[in-house]
């Protein structure tokens, strides 16, 4: 529970990112729709207004149903919120009484009213408690800083952040934790700096990788990405239809290579890999590629400078088994 702001979020909250490239791609929208990064409610007031019947919006901070009070209670029992992680969707929604599911969205990371709360610790731009996490339980930030052992944390900044210093700030947390406590996001922030040469203009803040990678070690963000992917694949009908929003090349590639793993025959094989047992794809990938936001919208939104959706739709396959290698996820050793 966030608590009271201190620092006001923006008038403008959070703008949704490539919210009309997911109504085009995915219409006509209809039936019942899981929003499992419910957010600001961009995407669920949008798909509501597009056409469909109900909306579950999943969110695992409850800051998020907080600031919809003023609307939510105005679209009645078309609007179910539920506080909770979008890894375990297909139990919300069976919970909510819709085993079967027309869409899922996901839009991932954090949204622009957790980034500008410094209370939240996300922004190495403002002084803060160094928490970082989008929910109210688990380990936050200043406990994965200042107990995890050095390689741990090298392997975090390494494959979270893909971080080339990984090892030389590691070593830095590392002593600067046995001087004094490291609970401030402007604390670590200068350790992370001191580390690396100035940026040169137009680079980003240098302690920009590492509290990525923080970031996702703490809200284990990889793992709920590839447990939400099962889960929707689980959850949706057949001609039911995916469409996540990613941030940056790892989450990315997580989305694309489930997409592609599921959207292919298997069967065949090669001269050098073995052949796989034969199975029907559970997802045909609508378009083949990644959608980027025009340059409009980059415009209007600079936080979606980034941004790739990528859209399925479910076939009558049954979900296939967990993934394990596919997915090229690193593994990294015991944090905590
Ligand atoms: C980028 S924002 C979503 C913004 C939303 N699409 C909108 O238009 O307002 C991401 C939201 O998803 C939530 N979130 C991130 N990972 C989650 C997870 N694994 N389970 C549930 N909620 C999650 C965050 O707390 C945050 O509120």
């Amino acid at each position: 529970m966030a608590g009271p702001a201190s620092d006001t979020p923006a008038a403008e909250p959070h703008i949704p990112v490539l919210l009309e490239a997911i109504l085009k791609a995915v219409a006509p929208v209809q039936g019942v729709w899981l929003d499992g990064t419910f957010g600001a409610g961009g995407y669920s007031r949008g798909l509501l207004a597009a056409g469909a019947a109900r909306v579950i919006g999943i969110d695992r901070d409850p800051l998020a149903f907080e600031m919809a009070t003023p609307w939510a209670g105005a679209f009645g029992d078309r609007l179910i919120l539920v506080e909770g992680t979008f890894s375990d969707l297909d139990r919300h929604a069976a919970e909510a009484g819709y085993p079967q599911l027309d869409g899922v969205v996901l839009d991932l990371g954090v949204s622009s009213m957790q980034l500008d709360l410094s209370e939240r610790g996300f922004s190495f731009m403002r002084d803060g408690p160094l928490d970082m996490r989008m929910g109210r339980v688990g380990p936050s930030a200043e406990d994965l800083v200042n107990d995890a052992p050095e390689g741990a944390l090298a392997d975090i900044l390494f494959h979270y952040g893909e971080e080339r210093a990984s090892r030389r700030i590691a070593k830095a947390i590392v002593k600067a934790r046995t001087e004094e406590r490291i609970s401030s996001t402007l604390h670590l922030a200068k350790i992370v700096e001191k580390c690396l040469p100035r940026p040169k203009p137009g680079q980003s803040h240098p302690a920009t990788r590492s509290f990525q990678a923080i970031r996702i070690a703490v809200n284990d963000e990889f793992g709920q990405l590839v447990e939400g992917l099962m889960a929707a694949e689980r959850a949706l009908a057949p001609g039911g239809q995916l469409a996540v929003v990613t941030f940056h090349s790892l989450e990315d590639r997580i989305a694309k290579r489930f997409l592609q793993d599921r959207a292919s025959f298997g069967g065949g094989g090669s001269r050098y890999a073995p052949a796989e047992a034969e199975r029907e794809p559970g997802f045909i990938l609508t378009p083949r590629r990644a959608i980027a936001p025009d340059a409009d919208e980059i415009k209007r939104n600079p936080r979606a400078r980034s941004a790739k959706l990528r859209v399925a739709r479910r076939t009558d396959t049954p979900a296939a088994a967990p993934l394990a290698d596919v997915l090229g996820l690193p593994r990294l050793s015991e944090i905590l």
